[in-house]
């Protein structure tokens, strides 16, 4: 079938959108109707190269932040049939893997084939212009078009009731950030926590604190619309800088230092992590869920603190979630009022205005731009 979607064609092009033509599901794969797809910053580190060799080159389309109506399923897909309502992972869960078996279905065995951009069932395509093969950007599922092909373990079938611009947001940023401080930095009742970036992730990761029991949740942020959208979603304090948080330690912690620190920043940097390890107090926890460029290659930090503090570094990858349990748990906590999904959206854009809101992203405008495609 004939579609529309945002293709990449070079490092530091805009996106273009244009005519594709797309193949069916084969085994294993679902063809979806695409309703909404959240801009994430990771698509932009596709643009700049900054992820370049973990993600597929140029050509691709990009988009993993999506939910949509499935229209057809290959041979031997079980879990969802046509009229499902469905959220993509940007990780796919397969289930069967140890990681899956293990509950961290974030770190699936599936999740390195999405790597190279083809298919997860038999690394082809299904995607085609300009006569050529085009690969899809993170998660192996284009977002950013009116229809897609993916893998069956990409796909969590969601309550047909749920707004699809408000459930696209949990594919990728909301469970990334909510868990990043529920689950990967375990924030207890009457800790203290600080987030450094308030985007659609960082956001996140400020409703996930307040919602754990933090006492104080400093979000830090150099633009002021963010420090003052982290008051609504639940920060206690907000500061421009990692250096402003530090100075203000006495009236934040009691100078002990903060309890967890959630790094969400547009990019990572060895710099801004070394300053924010100064944040962190005895037995802290320190998350780096933002993505730091492959290239960078070495960070310091005063290791010594690891030892004598008993701090800790830790990674997170979609918020150390499981998207099977995660996606529809976070839905029931936005039903319930426990979790704010429409504050996230700031500006909903058409699939012929991605640049424009990329744009937006760019300048600090959006806690989350999302594009609609009906
Ligand atoms: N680990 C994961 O699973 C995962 C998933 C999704 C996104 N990410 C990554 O998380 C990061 C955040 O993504 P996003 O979509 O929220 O980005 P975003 O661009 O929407 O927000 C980033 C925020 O960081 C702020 N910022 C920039 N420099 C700063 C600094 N020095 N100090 C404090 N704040 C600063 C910006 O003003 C902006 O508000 C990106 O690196 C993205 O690739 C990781
Ligand atoms: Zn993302
Ligand atoms: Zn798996």
């Amino acid at each position: 079938m004939k579609t529309k979607a945002a293709i990449l064609w070079g490092r530091d092009q805009p996106w273009s959108v244009e005519e594709i033509e797309l193949d069916p599901p084969k085994a294993g794969e679902v063809l979806v109707r695409m309703v909404a797809s959240g801009m994430c910053h990771s698509d932009e580190h596709l643009v700049t190269g900054d992820l370049a060799g973990a993600t597929p080159e140029p050509p691709l389309i990009g988009g993993h932040e999506g939910a949509g109506v499935v229209m057809e399923v290959g041979d031997g897909v079980f879990s969802v049939v046509p009229g499902d309502h469905v959220v993509f992972g940007f990780v796919p869960a397969c289930g069967r893997c140890p990681s899956c078996a293990e509950g961290h279905s974030n770190l699936c065995d599936l999740g390195g084939a999405t790597a190279t951009g083809w298919q997860i069932s038999d690394g082809t395509a299904r995607h085609h212009a300009k006569g050529q093969d085009i690969a899809l950007g993170i998660g192996a599922l284009g977002t950013f078009a009116l229809h897609t092909v993916v893998h069956e373990a990409s796909c969590i079938k969601i309550d047909n009731d749920v707004p699809l611009d408000r459930a696209c947001l949990l594919g990728c940023g909301v469970v990334t950030g909510w868990g990043s401080a529920v689950y990967a930095a375990e924030v207890k009742p009457g800790d203290t926590v600080a987030v450094v970036g308030v985007g659609g992730i960082g956001a996140n990761a400020v409703q996930g604190a307040k919602l754990a029991g933090a006492r104080v949740v400093a979000a830090i942020d150099p633009v002021e619309f963010k420090r003052e959208k982290a008051m609504e979603f639940g920060a206690t304090h907000t500061h421009a800088s990692i250096d402003e948080a530090i100075a203000a330690l006495p009236d934040t912690t009691w100078g002990r230092g903060f309890d967890k620190v959630i790094m969400t920043m547009g990019v990572g940097n060895g710099d801004a992590l070394g300053q924010a390890f100064w944040l962190g107090g005895k037995r802290s926890r320190i998350v780096v869920t933002n993505i730091h460029p492959v290239s960078e290659a070495s960070i310091a930090i005063p290791a010594i603190f690891l030892t004598v503090y008993e701090k800790q570094l830790v990674g997170s990858l979609f918020g150390s979630g499981n998207p099977r349990k995660d996606i529809p748990k976070l839905l029931e906590l936005y039903s319930q009022g426990l979790l704010d999904l429409d504050g996230l959206v700031t500006k909903t854009y058409s699939l012929d205005q991605i640049n424009e809101g990329y744009d937006d992203m760019r300048n600090g405008k959006n806690i989350r731009g999302v594009l609609k495609y009906d």
